[in-house]
């Protein structure tokens, strides 16, 4: 493993007591390491320790005049490749979940952009309590990693779930998740979800799309160091940590959002399931039964809605274009006439026959058609496998130019 910059923050529990020993720990592996700490987590551990073992000064206010000339908190924010939050408090995660920045820790988690690795440490019942238990699974649907927390004995004399994992457990999670920075300098361009057409003030017409392919994208460019943005359509999914959203409902508002964009992506990648065609005149009103009289049926006239993907790779440049096909029969054949039509650089096609694989769940089967004629089958992987497949590729191609 390269050394890579991870951010330690500290938070109120007994468990912050080992952190000295995950410092060491870390550092065993090369990594350069920085504190920050909660006023809570002063009364556990002392700054010096852990100054004296990282060789760095141990941040521990948001404004703090001598402290800022060092570093201020989004230069730390900004530094660190991973940040590491051990012990977290059950009090520190609920602040996670909502946002808040009202100390030096809460302030940098908010602002950084790299992945986080939350080690837990607190008593069973608070671990075990409804509203933890709702803040741990917003912050996992976010990204965020956990490690632990183990059973045992407590601090608190309790047994159970809480004790914060040892210090060698974390470092081994952190290095898992401390993927090579291999997209660092790419812009990258990811379109996810549905668009949604309207029809008039309340009804659209739309598709099965829920985004978990594309959103897997930009957290997978993000993972790898990528400066991303995730152009929306219609998704009920959180933003991935570090990337940052654009909403675009309809297949127009996404065009406008993808070229918005285009100039500074060198990565566009498609995945958004955007609709062929519009309602040719959407009203601005809700259209009423009754207005239409008894039994009388509609006609849509839809027209065609502008093909992005071909738009922006007719102006490509020196930019890598993906384009997705969603294909329910003669899957590859399809995937490569809308390659030659729409001039990309890789088709990934999805069979979309498939209940496993393709709209909605959480893995996908995909084919990745190249314009050369080949064909690269993968097995069914979940999403984020599909998505780090994906950028294998990528960086080759971009490797290659
Ligand atoms: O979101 P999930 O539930 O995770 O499902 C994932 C997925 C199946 C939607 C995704 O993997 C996928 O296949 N997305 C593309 C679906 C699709 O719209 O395919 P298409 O064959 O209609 O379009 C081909 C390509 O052209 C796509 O990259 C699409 O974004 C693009 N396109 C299509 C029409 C249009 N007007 N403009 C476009 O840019």
């Amino acid at each position: 493993m390269d050394p890579r910059r991870i951010l330690l923050a500290v938070s109120g529990g007994i468990a912050a007591y080992k952190t000295p020993e995950l410092v060491r720990a870390l550092r065993a592996r090369g990594h350069d390491v920085r504190c920050m700490l909660t006023a809570a987590a002063e009364r556990f551990v002392t700054p010096l320790v852990l100054q004296t073992l990282t060789g760095r000064s141990v941040r521990r206010e948001l404004f703090d005049a001598g402290e800022e000339g060092e570093i201020d908190h989004i230069g730390l924010a900004d530094w660190a490749d991973l940040v590491v939050i051990a012990p977290a408090t059950a009090n520190l995660m609920a602040k996670m979940v909502q946002g808040l920045a009202d100390d030096l820790v809460s302030t940098v988690l908010l602002a950084t952009r790299a992945p986080l690795l939350v080690a837990p440490a607190m008593n069973v019942n608070m671990w075990g309590h409804p509203a933890t238990r709702e803040n741990v699974e917003r912050l996992r649907h976010r990204g965020v990693t956990f490690v632990g927390p183990e059973a045992g004995e407590l601090a608190c004399g309790w047994e159970g779930l809480g004790r914060m994992s040892d210090p060698g457990r974390i470092a081994d999670a952190a290095d898992a998740l401390l993927v090579a920075p291999s997209l660092r300098g790419e812009r990258v361009v990811v379109t996810a979800g549905g668009t949604a057409e309207p029809i008039d003030a309340v009804r659209s017409v739309t598709n099965r799309s829920s985004g978990k392919m594309g959103f897997a994208i930009a957290a997978e460019a993000a993972r790898r160091g990528a400066d991303v943005v995730l152009i929306a359509g219609v998704t009920s999914l959180p933003t991935p940590h570090g990337v940052r959203r654009v909403d675009a409902r309809s297949a127009l508002e996404m065009r406008e959002a993808v070229l918005a964009e285009l100039d500074a992506a060198t990565i566009v990648v498609k995945a958004a399931a955007v609709a062929d065609f519009r309602p040719a005149a959407p009203s601005a009103r809700k259209i009423k039964k009754e207005d239409l009289g008894d039994g009388a049926s509609i006609t849509l006239e839809l027209v065609p809605n502008p093909d992005i993907l071909a738009e922006i790779s007719a102006r490509k440049g020196s930019r890598t274009i993906v384009g997705f096909a969603a294909e329910s029969h003669d899957v590859v054949e399809a995937a490569r006439r809308k390659l030659a039509r729409k001039g990309c650089d890789l088709i990934v096609a999805n069979d979309i026959s498939r209940a496993d694989a393709g709209f909605e769940v959480d893995e996908n089967a995909v084919r990745f058609v190249w314009p050369s004629g080949e064909v690269e089958e993968l097995p069914l992987l979940p999403k984020s496998g599909v998505a780090a497949q994906l950028f294998d590729r990528i960086e080759k191609l971009r490797g290659g130019r």
